[in-house]
């Protein structure tokens, strides 16, 4: 018999929690979270069992009870009626938007809180696209106006980190350059990086009701067959000012978060998409599978691959396992 036994280092709990290598932390965790109009609203996301839309007024209570669970940052996603949007995506960069005036709110209210938001004009683009749409195809720099006055907007409202996630090439230079003019060199981008055109993203084109009217969006997302060009995109984002690298989705991707983790410097995270939560609590509600553990085994899986940062519908409830 072989001397080496592995299985020694496993023989108890106490010696397995010891040499542990991989810890998840709550402090890892941004939460995202869906706003809409109204008051006293909660509804319930169809293909996100658990993750509901929220008028501003409980979504202030939603995240008290987070920060009380200790989740430090939340990413805010607006769900918009079809009367606010049109084809230039004019209501992302009102100063008194829905989206707007609630940043401001939550930032007033909760001072230590990450606030982070998304930038890309599917929300409030009649057409479903990241990008001005012209005879079938989404108009690259005409783009990019638009993206800088929402992140103005949104830096003005009080977000701490934007989150581009249109895919435009160029959006990270020019959204920074944007930020510095305005006095809003504080103000962080991390970058949606690696973005691949998933169909792990239903459900929350579901949630927002903000799936493309026509097409799909593999002229400006990225080929789930490549790995190289994530590192273009990476080089391209860094060297444009990007403070934080994204992978999207992360369970299918977990070899591209290694890499750029084993590239780049800059901290990385990884978006745990709709998808990849609505599979696991399908399956649950089957009795297919133990949804919890499936849950934490997955999120310690994308800490391992390398995400300092994990985007995860999860939060809440692994938070809450955590604090056990
Ligand atoms: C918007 C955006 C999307 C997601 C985050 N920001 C959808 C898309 O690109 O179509 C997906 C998040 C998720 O599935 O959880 N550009």
């Amino acid at each position: 018999m072989n001397i080496r036994r592995p299985r020694r280092n496993r023989k108890s709990a106490s010696i397995r929690a010891m040499i542990e290598e991989t810890t998840l932390s709550i402090n890892d965790f941004i939460y995202p979270l869906f706003l809409i109009e109204g008051l006293g609203k909660k509804e319930e996301i169809t293909s996100m069992p658990g993750i509901y839309r929220f008028s501003l007024d409980l979504l202030l209570k939603e995240i008290q009870e987070c920060v009380n669970l200790g989740i430090k940052g939340f990413c805010i996603f607006p769900s918009l009626g079809d009367n606010k949007k049109d084809k230039y995506a004019t209501e992302s960069y009102n100063l008194n938007s829905l989206y707007n005036k609630a940043l401001l709110k939550i930032k007033t209210q909760f001072k230590d809180v990450v606030i982070m938001t998304d930038i890309a004009m599917d929300p409030y683009s009649s057409d479903g696209h990241d990008g001005i749409v012209e005879n079938g195809e989404i108009l690259n720099d005409e783009t990019l106006e638009i993206l800088g006055k929402m992140a103005l907007a949104q830096a003005k409202s009080g977000a701490d980190i934007l989150g581009p996630s249109d895919m435009m090439d160029g959006r990270v230079g020019y959204i920074r350059k944007v930020l510095d003019e305005a006095g809003y060199s504080q103000v962080s981008i991390m970058s949606y990086t690696a973005k691949y055109a998933s169909a792990f993203y239903g459900p929350f084109r579901d949630a927002l009701d903000s799936a493309p009217k026509f097409g799909d969006k593999k002229t400006y997302q990225m080929n789930p067959a490549n790995t190289r060009e994530a590192l273009i995109e990476a080089d391209l984002d860094i060297e444009e000012g990007a403070d934080m690298i994204m992978v999207k989705p992360a369970l299918a991707y977990l070899d591209i978060i290694k890499l750029l983790k084993d590239n780049y410097n800059v901290p990385i995270s990884a978006y745990n998409v709709s998808g990849e939560y609505a599979m696991i609590k399908a399956a649950d509600e089957k009795g297919w599978l133990d949804g919890e553990k499936a849950m934490m085994e997955s999120l310690l899986s994308i800490k391992r691959a390398g995400a300092d940062i994990i985007i995860t519908y999860f939060a809440k409830e692994a938070a809450r396992l955590l604090n056990k």
